[in-house]
């Protein structure tokens, strides 16, 4: 028989300490509910990491997949094609905003950013007039984009990305753009303020800029870090002004959480190229799409002998299972009055949150939009200072919240919620309150150590 022990040492999991690794091992999944192998019920606070839009085993994307399956499971997109991933590449160029309308498959968010950095490099080097020096990029502060070299690259979070410093490219970094920790010096608004940050890096460097890569509205990664209004606009139009492309990461915030189909949305923009992942499946299966407008794709086109194709192309990119499923959920996003539901339950599970948490001695913000939830626990409220990371109080939330049925994985001490969008109003009202109850109890804990260390001292 084989050991459990064994079995979880051949199994490495990311961004985990496998010395002190217990996983939760998950049997089956229904709607918003995961089932553990001993029996207990959990609910999937994260939507398994921010991507099962509509909870698992949904009826329409196991059939959809399963149709699928009993035609053909995998094609290549390189010199033939499948027609279910040729109507999904259609399907997004009519849902995506603007005049985005060439897809470019891959199989996760990662790869997505790499396919939009080469595809804008190559871009300037071949335009009809090129900019040979249009090599570089700017990643705004505290930035994620993914694990793949080019996306850590542009990463400003210092846990995750310093160490690999020596095999990196340097992008130019920009702000960030964080409502909750504005600097105090400044006597503009926080837009001006970061408006003008990004202005005065464009004026100086545009000339050797290939595009500015952003998160619109919530960096979420960074820890729900939530962007002033009409940021994302001004942005578009420096990106405009000094011929800058202007990539934008929707990964996390794509398919709904911000109550829109794309975040982009809320302000109107079109990016020059797009990035999904995550939720275009439904969460089901690894799936991601680069999206780029016909200025982007036209400098690609030309005689085979040219050469100026795109130099890039994944193995399973537009895996037709994948696009089956993707198509089934979006069937189900765009049912009227879907998305106005989901921006409804947002404003519910905000102010579930806000109605029990904002006058918490240690709940310093509630922020980001709809259904991405972050909830940053400081030790201070007035200075914002935050806990010692020896506490690791996001994880010790955490595991209590699991104890209690809810399962959510914290970003240090941001606690993230990130629910399926079908959650119903009764299991938003229970999320809210475990996580409070947790976040009570394990502050609490905190303070009674503090006052015995004290007292001891
Ligand atoms: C904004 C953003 N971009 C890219 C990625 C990377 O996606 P993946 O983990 O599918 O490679 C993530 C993952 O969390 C993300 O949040």
């Amino acid at each position: 028989m084989t050991n459990p022990a064994d079995q979880q040492v051949a199994h490495w999991h990311g961004f985990t300490q496998m010395a002190d690794h217990d996983p939760l091992v998950i049997e089956s999944g229904e709607g918003c509910w995961l089932t553990t192998k001993d029996g207990q019920k959990l609910f999937d606070g994260v939507s398994s990491l921010w991507c099962n839009v509509h909870g698992h085993r949904h009826a329409k994307l196991d059939s959809a997949i399963q149709n699928q399956l009993n035609r053909v499971a995998h094609v290549t997109t390189l010199g033939m094609s499948c027609q279910t991933t040729d109507d999904l590449a259609k399907r997004l160029t009519e849902l995506t905003p603007g005049d985005l309308g060439h897809v470019f498959f891959s199989s996760d968010g990662s790869s997505a950013v790499e396919a939009a950095l080469k595809m804008s490099f190559q871009y300037w080097q071949q335009l009809e007039t090129p900019r040979p020096n249009k090599t570089r990029f700017l990643a705004l502060g505290s930035a994620y984009h993914g694990d793949t070299t080019g996306a850590v690259s542009l990463g400003g979070i210092k846990y995750f990305h310093q160490l690999f410093a020596p095999i990196l490219f340097s992008p130019l970094r920009g702000p960030i753009p964080c409502s909750y920790r504005v600097p105090h010096e400044i006597n503009e608004t926080p837009l001006e303020h970061y408006t003008n940050e990004i202005r005065v890096l464009l004026e100086e460097h545009h000339d050797e800029l290939a595009a500015i890569v952003m998160e619109p509205l919530v960096q979420g990664a960074a820890g729900m870090i939530t962007h002033p209004p009409g940021l994302l606009r001004n942005i578009r139009e420096l990106c405009d002004r000094y011929e800058v492309l202007l990539i934008c990461d929707e990964v996390a915030t794509g398919f709904g959480r911000t109550g829109k189909m794309f975040a982009c949305e809320h302000e109107s923009v079109t990016p020059d190229i797009l990035c999904l992942g995550k939720g275009l499946t439904g969460g089901y299966l690894p799936m991601a799409a680069t999206v780029a407008r016909p200025h982007i794709f036209n400098a690609f086109l030309a005689p085979a002998t040219d050469s100026r194709q795109f130099f890039h192309g994944h193995t399973f990119g537009g895996n037709p299972l994948a696009a089956a499923a993707a198509m089934a959920s979006l069937d189900l996003l765009t049912k009227p009055s879907f998305l106005e539901t989901v921006a409804t339950k947002g404003e519910y599970l905000r102010n579930r949150i806000s109605g029990i948490l904002s006058d918490h001695p240690h709940v310093g913000d509630i922020r980001g939009r709809c259904m991405m939830v972050g909830i940053e626990l400081v030790a201070d409220r007035s200075s914002r200072q935050p806990f010692s990371s020896k506490f690791q109080l996001g994880r010790a939330v955490c595991r209590r919240t699991v104890q209690n049925g809810v399962w959510i994985r914290p970003l240090g001490d941001v606690i993230i919620l990130m629910p399926p969008l079908i959650a119903t109003e009764s299991e938003l009202d229970m999320l809210a309150t475990v996580v409070a109850e947790s976040i009570n109890a394990e502050t609490m804990v905190l303070v009674e150590q503090a006052t015995e260390i004290s007292s001891d001292a």
